[in-house]
């Protein structure tokens, strides 16, 4: 028997999913591993827990199908992006603690780089814009702060990966180094239209180029595991895509104009635009979707930090209830928030607003204020940030967005699902496996193969199960959609001293 190894390397947890020839799932498992938060608005991962946890899932996950390495034909690798790891490339150990996305630390230089008026010419080169999120300043950050990494730079044995080229390295024993060409798409190092590393951008950040990988297709023969790692097997590494990419992927988003949203830790919309890439106008990003036999797809995307992670909060910081799937009985208890207003904006806004000071915000509290308009409050926010990502998308592409294709985790939750479609006034679907991310990297990783033959074959394999239709009438979503802005705008510009 023949399967596809997904490995998904996420922000809170690595797992692994076994798929067959249908698609379906024959195994899979996860394991969490720490977060540190070392100053306030830092976010750090221990490369090498991710990499030992990434590693006991998928012996879980083979353990749980009775195979072992050999029944793999192909394997698929997607991982939360920008996340940053610096490892020196002799010994293979990391140098310090990995930089996730979420992290803030560099908000300052990256204000300092607009001053200096880099913005326009940096978004029109990379589609990104100049905020902490990207890996460039990240990396920076590692040379400057990080005497021994300066060191091994100096020498030219630093490496600088985002998590896919560090699962690849461990995978192959150092004999690879590579990264697919939509996570070096998030770095703000490379050239959208090249696809290649950029010089000026190298020089404004001061990274040099011995520390980057090579950058490659994210589907074909992308690298090979090391027999010692891999049970004795040297298996192909056939797809590798930034989570959000392998989720487009998943969705089948492959003709322009097709959207998904992703509702994990944070929300992640994505439209496919097809073969040239978008530059926005609306301050969301321009990125690759993907390459596949050298010809690139690109994407517009719109990153929301605060998803999912909101319902988390409440769990575990308010307590509001005992696990995330309370949160819909709960808000459902209740007609509508009643007033309430919560912009979640924990670890300051992302798409559309960029504002890396911004702070989570609750408008509207009375006297009769209870846990279920929190709760339900909550729910909305998400579903407006999502909305103004897609009001920003829709003014992008020239065209009201017809239907979302919803996946992740929250996307379970039918009453956050009905306000979705409600705020945006698009149809929401949603597959029956919601582990579309996984799916997309391991089709991407299938098609490298050989083990399917085309995208056609993988539109059989997938359909949307659930459907939410909008229902709000006009003058009520514009009602509460301008209030949704003036508490957007109130919860701005707070950190900032
Ligand atoms: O850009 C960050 C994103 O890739 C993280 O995704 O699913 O790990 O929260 P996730």
């Amino acid at each position: 028997m023949e399967f596809i190894l997904a490995i998904d390397q996420g922000t809170t947890s690595s797992r692994a999913i076994l798929f067959d020839k249908d698609a379906k799932v024959i195994a899979s498992d996860q394991h969490e591993f720490a977060q540190y938060f070392p100053k306030a608005g830092w976010v750090e991962h221990d490369a090498s827990e991710i990499w030992e946890s990434q590693l006991r899932a998928i012996e879980g996950a083979l353990k749980k199908a009775g195979c072992s390495w050999e029944s793999i034909a192909g394997i698929g690798i997607t991982n939360q992006r920008e996340t940053i790891v610096a490892w020196d490339a002799k010994t293979g150990e990391p140098v310090g603690k990995a930089i996730v996305w979420q992290d803030r630390r560099t908000a300052g230089y990256c204000d300092r780089l607009k001053a200096e008026g880099k913005e326009s010419w940096i978004q029109e080169r990379t589609g990104l814009l100049l905020d902490p999120y990207f890996s460039a300043s990240k990396m920076r950050w590692i040379l400057e702060n990080r005497p021994e990494a300066k060191v091994l730079a100096d020498k030219g044995e630093l490496r600088f990966g985002t998590v896919d080229s560090w699962l690849i390295w461990k995978l192959s024993n150092g004999r690879s180094f590579v990264t697919d060409v939509s996570n070096a798409s998030r770095t703000l190092l490379m050239d959208l239209r090249s696809c290649e590393w950029d010089g000026d951008l190298l020089g404004v950040f001061g990274v040099p180029s011995s520390c980057l990988a090579r950058i490659v297709d994210s589907s074909g023969a992308l690298a090979e595991t090391a027999g010692e790692v891999t049970g004795g097997c040297e298996i192909a590494v056939s797809g590798i895509a930034g989570d959000q990419q392998a989720a487009l992927f998943g969705q089948l988003c492959f003709e322009p104009g097709m959207v998904k949203c992703t509702y994990g830790t944070g929300c992640f919309i994505l439209m496919n635009v097809g073969r040239g890439p978008a530059v926005s106008r609306n301050k969301l990003l321009g990125t690759v979707a993907w390459r596949m036999a050298g010809t690139t797809e690109y994407a517009l995307e719109g990153s929301v930090f605060v998803g999912g992670s909101a319902v988390q909060w409440l769990r575990d910081e308010l307590g509001l209830i005992k696990s995330a799937a309370e949160i819909e009985a709960l808000a459902r208890s209740v007609d509508d928030s009643d007033g309430v207003m919560l912009v979640p904006a924990f670890t300051g806004l992302g798409a559309p607003y960029w504002d890396p000071y911004a702070r989570g915000t609750i408008f509207g509290l009375t006297r009769g204020s209870t846990a279920a308009h929190i709760a339900r409050a909550t729910l909305d926010g998400i579903a407006y940030q999502v909305c103004d990502v897609a009001s920003a998308m829709a003014s992008d592409a020239g065209r009201e967005l017809g239907e979302i294709r919803a996946d992740g985790g929250a996307s379970a939750n039918a009453l956050l699902m009905q306000t979705q479609a409600d705020l945006t006034g698009a149809e929401v679907a949603c597959p029956k496996i919601l582990e579309t991310t996984a799916m997309g990297a391991a089709f991407l990783a299938g098609l490298g193969v050989g083990f399917w033959e085309s995208k056609e074959v993988l539109k059989e394999l997938v359909r949307a199960d659930r459907r939410y239709g909008p229902g709000m009438p006009v003058h009520e979503r514009e009602k509460r959609l301008r209030k949704w802005a003036k508490a957007v705008e109130r919860s701005q510009a707070w950190a900032t001293e």
